[in-house]
């Protein structure tokens, strides 16, 4: 029989060899993976535990909010406020700052998460997921503020999602590569399935939602219509397109055998960067993603150097395979000379 490894085991291992997870990291990372345990619970319930449709309200980006939405978001907040780890939160489903109240111990790290990414399809019984990004709170100063949240990806302590799919699986980087482990629900246990997750330079798949072409600037409008033109294209290849409409389940499958996401900037609200949220979805999915040997840019620069400005930011995403990603990065520089 092949040795399993849990979590719990994965992460004492690579703190013991690398030295690099402290035991609070260690204990976050722990305490997050038991709450997308829970959250999974919920999710697969479905209408047998009154999970589905809306909650009647709107979240601070003016979204009418599920009842998954609210229901991960507490999952998350009661799993973490009382480990000792933490100093705050911040959430897709939250305006400001969750500051752990002064009963509990505060710690020295900063989370945030979008509690339920793919709101769309929660009823509709497709793929969604909880995205998490960790930061260090920066030393000094008393107290906790949302300044100590705008931090660049660069700054992540760790990152990670968990696909609630067909299987639910947890992904995840402390900077040290990508591992993916697989809810083995039997046994209540995380077991390693992947390690050393790596992504393929070349790909023939994108992801986009073609319904907004007629919004794209002219560089993204030039990269899908060379892969739509296929084998007599310029390209000399035909491509592939897949949209789930759940950022987790594109970028897993992206994880899992290549591909490039988009999700640009587009004329149809031209003041905004984008749709995606910089801190509790681009950053984390960009640390994933370069960690697997892959690339991520809003088409200039890389996502994660951006200082970000507010705590909801919003950003235009390409993300995957390192020569699709250089290739419509290079359109955007081509452009604007
Ligand atoms: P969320 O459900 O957290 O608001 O995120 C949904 C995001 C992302 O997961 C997905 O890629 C995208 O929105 C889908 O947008 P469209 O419906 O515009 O395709
Ligand atoms: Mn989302
Ligand atoms: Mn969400």
């Amino acid at each position: 029989m092949t040795k399993r490894i849990s979590l719990t085991q994965y992460l004492i291992e690579q703190q013991r060899l690398h030295g690099h997870i402290p035991s609070q990291l260690r204990l976050l990372i722990e305490v997050v993976a038991r709450a997308c345990k829970r959250i999974s619970i919920s999710v697969n319930k479905g209408a047998l535990g009154d999970v589905l449709g809306t909650a009647g309200s709107e979240n601070v980006q003016g979204e009418v909010q599920k009842k998954l939405d609210i229901i991960a978001n507490e999952v998350l907040i009661e799993a973490n406020e009382w480990g000792g780890a933490l100093a705050a939160m911040a959430s897709e489903e939250m305006e400001g700052i969750y500051v752990v109240p002064n009963r509990y111990p505060q710690g020295e790290y900063l989370l945030l998460f979008d509690p339920l990414d793919g709101s769309s399809n929660i009823d509709v019984n497709v793929s969604i997921g909880t995205i998490f990004s960790v930061l260090k709170k920066p030393d000094g100063g008393h107290g906790v503020s949302e300044g100590d949240f705008l931090q660049p990806g660069d700054q992540q302590a760790a990152a990670g999602y968990c696909v609630y799919g067909p299987q639910t699986t947890l992904v995840l980087t402390v900077g040290d590569g990508v591992a993916m482990f697989t809810l083995d629900r039997e046994q209540g246990s995380w077991v390693l399935t992947a390690d050393d997750v790596q992504i393929p330079a070349d790909t023939k798949e994108f992801a986009i939602n073609m319904s907004n072409m007629r919004h794209w600037a002219p560089p993204v409008k030039q990269y899908i219509d060379e892969c739509l033109a296929g084998k007599t294209g310029p390209r000399g290849k035909d491509f592939n397109m897949r949209w789930i409409a759940s950022m987790v389940a594109d970028v897993h499958r992206i994880l899992t055998r290549g591909g490039v996401f988009m999700y640009p900037w587009d004329q149809r609200e031209p003041e905004k960067a984008g749709k995606l949220r910089l801190m509790y979805e681009a950053n984390p999915m960009s640390f994933l993603i370069e960690q697997a040997g892959g690339a991520s840019t809003n088409g200039h620069e890389r996502i994660m150097g951006l200082q970000p400005a507010k705590l909801h930011e919003r950003v235009s995403v390409v993300l995957g395979s390192k020569n699709e990603v250089d290739r419509v990065t290079q359109y955007h520089l081509n452009a604007k000379s």
